[in-house]
């Protein structure tokens, strides 16, 4: 079972895919790469806004279409959840909610801040019995500055996302070097495409998953793209790496 649990497939709703078309194409990729399962995650602000419903609803109409068009490929609904102070407010809403009707929930922090009140989000969401994935930590100027940043969330049992082109590009230098440094450290968890269009951060793994390979060898990478996603989509617990800091 090979899980992208970060992809903007659901169309017309965010900044991802414009319409069908390019959601069938970006199936089409993920499956070509191998993936099996992939949960449409679409932002949970500064776009159209979705109760966990209604994200439901629009799942369930695109496999409609991936079924029709023969395209292999489970969607499972979840929301890209963004650390905005009143979060919580939007979450009690439903218009924020994990992953499927797991115990996980992708959690993006703000590209620009995080401080101690983003620490305390996660940590109502650990007291509500969530376990938080961090989305691209990498890719987040403040903790690219400073990794201790997320110690805290790391040392309640927090887990990461790293993005698949942080990894297997050096375009954005600061997210390629964070990412790796993150993986030595064993502050990684999970990789995940964050795909938006057929041709932006496109939904593949496998090349994320070789690149990591190099560095924490082939078991620990195929746990990030196979055995801990796919423990999201099965609502079991992740056994995350001892951390080195
Ligand atoms: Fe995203």
């Amino acid at each position: 079972m090979i899980v992208d649990i970060h992809t903007h497939i659901l169309p017309g709703v965010d900044d991802g895919a414009t319409n069908f078309n390019e959601a069938l194409e970006m199936a089409r990729l993920a499956v070509a790469d191998g993936t099996t399962h992939l949960f449409a995650t679409p932002h949970h602000r500064d776009c159209t806004p979705l109760t966990r419903a209604e994200v439901s609803d629009r799942v369930a109409k695109l496999q409609v279409r991936l079924d029709k068009a023969n395209i292999p490929l489970t969607i499972i609904p979840g929301h890209e959840v963004r650390l905005y102070d009143d979060m919580l407010d939007d979450w009690d809403r439903e218009l924020a909610g994990p992953l499927g009707n797991s115990r996980y929930v992708l959690a993006e922090p703000l590209f620009h801040h995080y401080d101690a009140h983003t620490n305390e989000m996660l940590f109502e969401l650990f007291d509500r019995g969530y376990i938080p994935i961090m989305a691209h930590p990498e890719r987040i100027l403040p903790i690219q500055k400073d990794l201790s940043l997320i110690e805290p969330f790391l040392a309640r049992g927090g887990l990461t996302q790293i993005t698949s082109s942080s990894l297997y590009s050096d375009k954005d230098r600061f997210a390629h070097q964070t990412a790796l440094t993150m993986l030595r450290n064993g502050m990684a968890h999970i990789i995940a495409s964050d795909a938006h269009k057929p041709y932006r951060r496109r939904p593949i793994l496998m090349k994320a998953g070789q690149a990591a390979a190099r560095i924490v060898g082939s078991s620990q990478a195929e746990a990030m793209i196979s055995t801990n996603p796919a423990a999201v989509v099965q609502n079991k617990l992740i056994s995350a790496p001892t951390l080195a800091v």
